[in-house]
């Protein structure tokens, strides 16, 4: 059972009762969504792209992608937005989230209109815009695909420590191209231990509100 819950930015998330753990920072989703994904990861590595794939690991109510879709719609960049998801969220609660004030409402409608059909094939939901969404958990997400961008967005190691394991990790890695970016809103030795592993330069950079640190990591070229 989700429950929506307000952020001290005003903007909303939703409380997971099972895994205990919201699927934002309580400081502000919207704040933390735009620091960590957007400035920190998709407008560092698409500048001079006229074209981007991201690989998301966790859909959930979709922020991250609104966000990267109004984003490169805004500065002509194709995307291709794949994001792994084990247990999509109803388009009803989605419609609850109030995130479409963030976006235009061009953006929001189109997001909306594909987004069930994304769950099992890819929707060419705008001349600029490719979503799907793999309804799977990322142990058995595969894909021939390489990506530019990873947004690692799993809920927390307290409590999911599975999703932090050096062997998932590593597996989420090996769907990025060389020279790709890995960003993430946690930071921790065992993490860049692990990314490092995997043949990344990592950098810590300012936290959203509330962290003092993130993770952004890039992988080496060739
Ligand atoms: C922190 S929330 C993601 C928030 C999301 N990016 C957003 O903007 O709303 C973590 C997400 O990971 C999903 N999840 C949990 N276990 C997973 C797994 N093994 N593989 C893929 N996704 C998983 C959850 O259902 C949840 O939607």
């Amino acid at each position: 059972m989700n429950i929506i819950t307000k952020t001290a930015d005003g903007s909303n998330t939703l409380y997971n009762e099972t895994i205990g753990e919201h699927y934002h920072s309580k400081h502000g989703a919207l704040q933390e969504s735009k620091h960590v994904f957007i400035d920190a990861g998709l407008k560092f590595a698409s500048a001079e792209k006229s074209e981007i794939s991201i690989l998301e690991v966790g859909f959930g109510t979709g922020l991250n992608f609104i966000l990267s879709f109004e984003y490169c719609t805004l500065n002509n960049i194709k995307l291709n937005y794949t994001s792994i998801e084990a247990f999509p969220l109803t388009l009803d609660v989605i419609n609850q989230t109030g995130y479409s004030e963030y976006v235009s409402p061009q953006i929001w409608s189109d997001f909306t209109a594909g987004y069930d059909k994304a769950l099992t094939e890819t929707q060419n939901i705008s001349p600029l815009c490719n979503l799907e969404i793999p309804h799977t958990t990322l142990t058995e997400f595969s894909t021939d695909k390489k990506f530019d961008v990873i947004y690692y967005d799993a809920f927390s190691v307290q409590h999911q420590p599975e999703m932090w394991s050096d062997e998932i990790i590593s597996h989420a890695c090996s769907f990025l191209k060389p020279g790709g970016t890995f960003v993430t809103y946690a930071i921790t030795g065992k993490l860049k231990r692990a990314v490092k592993a995997n043949g990344f330069t990592i950098e810590k950079l300012p936290g959203a509100p509330g962290k003092r640190e993130m993770l952004r990591a890039t992988k080496a070229e060739g």
